[in-house]
């Protein structure tokens, strides 16, 4: 055994986050961490790590072992380069001097071993997502750890990078290093996990071994069976709501035309780099575009403005929610209330008590797990956190609801609340723009399929398409 931990208790003021968990990790094992939102599986990791002292309980490690962790919430420096993230506090030095040639020859060869292509003096600011996730990956990989922990990395992860994390497992797995892997798609355990600890509500619930079915892992995560994963309910489609025309921006998009109706569920899919984000965040106001026009309910939304789209009836849940979405600092209440709070303001007076009230049944429908509005979000767990920013534009009821990839991060069981309130908004006569990676998820959730490749639409699919169909457009050249 690399690392065991038995009858750990953690409680933070109001919760108890753990209670009485056992876990071990044993060398050349991937061993997974399931459960739901707030279970308590971040929590664990910080307590084998060290970060959090338990309550009650302890952690024994054989001698030597060390112990690398890719943490839930990037640990990355945005203004400082690749190069320097990837050397943060341990940089090569000669004569006492930082060694930059030898720096970034050193981070050239980590990214090539997660497959990134940047440049390594390129700022972490400027990155994707995946790619601050990526470099995220290759720091920790460099620790030559026996243990190395990875909470959650695939979330915001597609395809591709997801095939090559899990080859880069599987060989430190072959190397007897011992993987704790924390995820919520069931098909990445299916793949890779040797043995799943289940945990509910801060208790573990069971372990199973490698091979065991997808829907014994919902039960034993959620306590009960989940009948309809994709539980859309079409509606005849309205007037159109939302018709983007020509959107083009110089080597970003080019002519992107599509509309969504009343009471429409539409997808947009792609391959990363597509344009899909760069797309809805230009319709939305926050960057700019060169040509085109954008229209909600048959009235021109001025270009770059943010406050003009949403008086116009945009509503935007932005992918990188943490930096765009939510203010960490103020309490759940008030995160939720972003938006509604001017809309509902009456004669100049905010009606904080209404406010309060709808705040409360968000959080309820979408099963938030706090102590209360009061409670800070930053305390929340990572998935408790997403589903608040999608109840502040739930709450705001748009005309027009634009989802980037909505469930990231959010479990199996919560997906589905989401999916519910988003039938709420088409039956109530909304339309809903749905970008997402997740092929089930675009395929299953919406009416029609809009997907882009290379900045441009390149084609268009009815409800119940196949991943296949899907993908052969998604893969589609233009010629120059
Ligand atoms: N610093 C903190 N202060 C107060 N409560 C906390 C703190 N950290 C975690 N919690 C609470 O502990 C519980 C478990 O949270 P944890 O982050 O471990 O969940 P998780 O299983 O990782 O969930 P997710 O899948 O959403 O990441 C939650 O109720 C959370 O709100
Ligand atoms: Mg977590």
């Amino acid at each position: 055994m690399l690392l065991s931990a038995r009858n750990i208790t953690k409680s933070f003021t109001g919760v108890k986050a753990l209670d009485g968990v056992d876990f071990d990790v044993r060398p050349g094992e991937v061993h997974v961490l399931l459960g739901e939102n707030g279970a308590g599986k971040s929590t664990l990791v910080k307590v084998l790590a060290g970060v959090h002292s338990p309550d009650r309980g302890t952690v024994e490690r054989s001698a030597g072992t060390r112990l690398a962790v890719i943490h839930q919430e990037l640990t990355l420096v945005p203004r400082l380069s690749v190069a320097e993230n990837l050397y943060l506090g341990r940089p090569p030095r000669r004569f006492g001097i930082v060694d930059k040639a030898r720096m970034r020859q050193g981070a050239k060869r980590l990214l090539d071993r997660v497959g990134l292509s940047v440049d390594p003096d390129t700022a972490v600011e400027d990155l994707g997502i995946a790619q601050q996730q990526m470099v995220e990956i290759a720091r920790a990989l460099d620790l030559d750890a026996q243990v190395l922990v990875l909470d959650e990395p695939t979330a915001v992860l597609t395809g591709t990078e997801t095939d090559r994390l899990l080859d880069i497992m599987a060989d430190l797995r072959g190397q007897g290093v011992g993987l704790v892997f924390i995820t919520h798609h069931l098909d990445e355990i299916r793949r890779i996990a040797d043995r799943v600890t289940v945990l509910r509500d801060g208790r573990s619930v069971g372990v199973l071994p490698r091979g065991a079915s997808v829907r014994r892992m919902i039960e034993l995560m959620v306590g009960r069976t989940i009948s309809e994963q994709y539980p859309r309910r079409r509606q005849d489609p309205g007037e159109v709501l939302l018709k983007v025309d020509g959107l083009t921006r110089d080597g970003a998009f080019h002519d992107v035309s599509f509309h969504v109706r009343a009471g429409e569920v539409v997808g947009v899919a792609g391959l990363v780099g597509a344009g899909r984000t760069e797309v809805v965040r230009a319709a939305f106001g926050v960057d700019r575009y060169d040509s085109g026009r954008v229209e909600v309910a048959g009235e021109p939304v001025p270009r770059h403005d943010v406050r003009a789209a949403v008086r116009a009836g945009l509503g935007l849940v932005p992918e990188d929610r943490k930096g765009q979405g939510l203010v960490l600092t103020s309490t759940v209440g008030d995160n939720l209330g972003l938006v509604t709070l001017r809309s509902t303001a009456r004669a100049g007076l905010v009606d904080r008590r209404g406010q309060r009230e709808r705040a409360r049944g968000m959080a309820e429908a979408l099963r938030v797990k706090t102590s209360g509005l009061d409670q800070p979000v930053r305390e929340l767990s990572g998935g408790n956190q997403q589903k608040v920013v999608i109840g502040k534009w739930l709450l705001a009821d748009p005309k027009v609801l634009v989802l980037d990839e909505p469930t990231r991060g959010v479990d199996v069981g919560a997906k589905v609340e989401i999916y519910e309130l988003v039938n709420r908004m088409t039956a109530a006569g909304r339309a809903v723009l749905l970008v997402s990676s997740d092929l089930p998820e675009v395929i299953g959730m919406s009416d029609r399929i809009v997907v882009m490749a290379h900045g441009r639409v390149a084609g268009e699919l009815p409800a119940g398409t196949t991943q296949d169909k899907v993908m052969a457009l998604a893969v589609q050249e233009f010629p120059a």
